[in-house]
């Protein structure tokens, strides 16, 4: 009759649509090792508290061990009729160990069970995670140390602003990618509880030690409540808000290496390993991979948003509808970890082009607040220098010159002021390392940022 292990009180066979429907296999068979590690504390546990005999313990030690040597290496297949993960290992350590495995289950539930596999999941991928970001934090960083003296114009509204060098952009990101990491460590320290021997919802009449499996698992404490251990799934909308940000930050990157990319701009060549061409165009070198990354980021919000709603109406405790969050979470984890492996290597094969990133910052009158700045200095008051120096550049555009190819007489029939050094003042090397003030532009002030960077590769 009923062949599932809840079949009891079953009179009918499950449907074959509705065990389809039903089934999260296909999804949950990822954390089979997981599983089992919980599996194991927990039998530890029950052997140690005298709820199980030490020879029963003894066999769901072996027949978890081999099972998982088995599926490592893909001698036993996962059975994709399954009803999930825990009932296919369980079922699996039965056939083996009819006695011990049946046994396993005491003061346990699915609902801990699952919970706890969860959480053991994502603390394996949060220091995934961080290793790539890290590894992309250190692309950054290399490309960076190329180009502190590499001048290229700062944007605003896309327009060109002031000068910068490409060092200095850079390292902007390497500062939001830092907090990111910083971010994933905060979630790994609230999810970092043991939800198992909550059981269904209510603990449990048997004699348990939640402590005991708590520190073998490397959790800081059990939850401290039953209900919240197998109801709440904080910690996976936690880390899609985690990753939705990484790929935001991914998502701006990219948009600027495919502007960068455009023969618009030609700031950056990419590599020909990190580019694609088209079907139809022979000219056409595309590049891809960052319009790839900041599509995916789309992903990335969805499953954010999926998490929420999905947990936004239930009642406590467990309701199937959770069965729903390991897609989600699962899919953020692993478009987040495709996205940082092929950023990093992309960034380090990249071409800068570093002339025609000065050639850009020639045009567009990026040191127009200079010039303002320099009689501001001379005792004008600010207002009034920006103004002098718009009309200058209102002049230049006229003339079609730069501020640097106007002529003292240009200069002083807005000012008396100037004086020849005003052309020192404006000069593109001077504007860069005069921005001497902390987390600007000029040399000394870029190093002192690739420290900070530096400190964090190296902790
Ligand atoms: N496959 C289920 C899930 O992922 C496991 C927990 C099932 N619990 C239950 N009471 N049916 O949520």
């Amino acid at each position: 009759m009923a062949q599932n292990l809840w079949g009891a009180r079953f009179q009918k066979e499950l449907d074959a649509l509705v065990n389809e429907f039903n089934s999260s296999i296909k999804t949950d068979s990822l954390m089979y090792s997981q599983d089992i590690q919980g599996s194991l504390a927990h039998a530890e546990m029950l052997c140690k508290q005298g709820i199980i005999e030490e020879s029963d313990y003894n066999d769901i030690v072996c027949g978890l061990t081999q099972i998982k040597n088995e599926i490592d290496n893909g001698a036993l297949v996962i059975d994709m009729n399954a009803e999930d993960i825990h009932m296919f290992i369980e079922g699996e350590l039965t056939k083996r160990y009819p006695k011990a495995g049946k046994k396993l289950h005491t003061s346990r539930s699915r609902n801990d069970q699952v919970a706890l596999d969860v959480r053991l999941y994502l603390r394996d991928k949060i220091v995934s995670l961080n290793e790539s970001l890290k590894n992309l934090i250190s692309a950054i960083y290399e490309v960076a140390k190329e180009n502190v003296d590499t001048v290229m114009p700062g944007y605003t509204h896309l327009q060109r602003a002031q000068p910068v060098t490409f060092a200095h952009h850079l390292i902007a990101y390497s500062a939001m990618f830092m907090r990111d990491y910083d971010r994933l460590n905060d979630t790994k320290k609230r999810l970092n509880f043991s939800p198992l021997g909550s059981c269904a919802l209510a603990g449990t009449t048997y004699d348990i030690d939640r402590d005991f499996t708590a520190s073998k698992l490397g959790f800081t404490a059990p939850v401290f409540n039953s209900m919240d251990g197998v109801s709440d799934r904080d910690f996976c909308v936690e880390l899609a808000s985690d990753i939705a940000l990484i790929m935001m930050h991914l998502s701006r990157f990219s948009e600027e290496i495919i502007l960068w990319s455009s023969w618009e701009f030609k700031f950056i060549e990419l590599d020909d390993a990190y580019s694609t061409g088209s079907s139809i165009m022979p000219q056409k070198k595309n590049p891809d991979i960052a319009e790839l990354v900041r599509g995916k980021t789309g992903r990335a919000y969805g499953n954010l948003i999926t998490l929420l709603t999905l947990l936004k109406g239930l009642p406590l405790a467990y309701n199937k509808d959770m069965q729903e969050d390991k897609e989600a979470i699962f899919d953020s984890v692993e478009t987040a970890l495709k996205c940082l492996n092929v950023f990093a290597p992309m960034l380090r094969t990249m071409v800068v082009l570093k002339e025609n990133m000065a050639k850009a910052g020639e045009k567009g009158f990026i040191n127009a607040t200079d010039c303002a700045d320099y009689l501001a200095k001379k005792g004008m008051p600010f207002r009034e220098a920006y103004k002098v120096s718009g009309s200058l550049v209102a002049l230049c555009i006229q003339k079609g010159k730069t501020l640097n190819e106007l002529s003292l007489d240009d200069y002083k029939a807005f000012s008396q002021l100037f004086e020849c050094d005003i052309y020192e003042a404006i000069d593109m090397t001077t504007c860069l390392n005069k921005r001497t003030s902390k987390g600007a532009p000029s040399r000394v002030a870029v190093e002192e940022q690739l420290k900070i960077v530096e400190n964090f590769l190296n902790d």
